[in-house]
């Protein structure tokens, strides 16, 4: 079965890492210079890709990651497994913290893929990058 074999799991992330490297060099990045490209797998192994677009205003600029998690979700996917996001950083580039939130309400606890243009840094599980998060569990009385 394809997923729980490790070597098709690791051609898997290859291909998500170099989707994401793709996509960032679509990436409005006029105002920073910093490019982001990301990359979200669902469970059926679509890829949807992003990359941070930017404007004159700065402040409405979006991240990669939030790109990718809207696109799919605009397109009825509902179910990911996880998110692989580069930049061309020497230290890992995490998410943000507003793509923290969105990535953990939309997506779960999935492995989220930190590389750059030549290699894969470290890969971290989302319960991990925002522990304690708040949610909708909060929301029901
Ligand atoms: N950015 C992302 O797209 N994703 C991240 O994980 C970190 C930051 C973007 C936002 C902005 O366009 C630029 O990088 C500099 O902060």
């Amino acid at each position: 079965m394809a997923g729980s074999d490790p070597t098709s799991a690791k051609a898997t992330v290859d291909m998500l890492v170099a989707a994401a490297r793709q996509a960032r060099e679509h990436a409005f990045s006029d105002f920073s210079g910093f490019k982001v490209g990301a990359a979200l797998e669902t469970d059926s192994g679509e890829v949807i890709t992003g990359c941070n677009i930017e404007n004159a205003t700065y402040g409405l600029t979006i991240c990669a990651e939030r790109v990718a998690i809207f696109k799919a979700l605009s397109e009825g996917k509902r179910a990911f497994k996880r998110i692989a996001v580069v930049a061309d950083t020497r230290e890992p580039t995490p998410p943000c913290g507003a793509c923290r939130q969105i990535i953990w309400e939309f997506c779960g606890d999935v492995d989220v893929i930190i590389a750059n243009l030549t290699e894969i840094k470290m890969t971290l599980r989302m319960k991990d990058l925002l522990p304690l998060p708040f949610d909708k569990r909060l929301l029901r009385r």
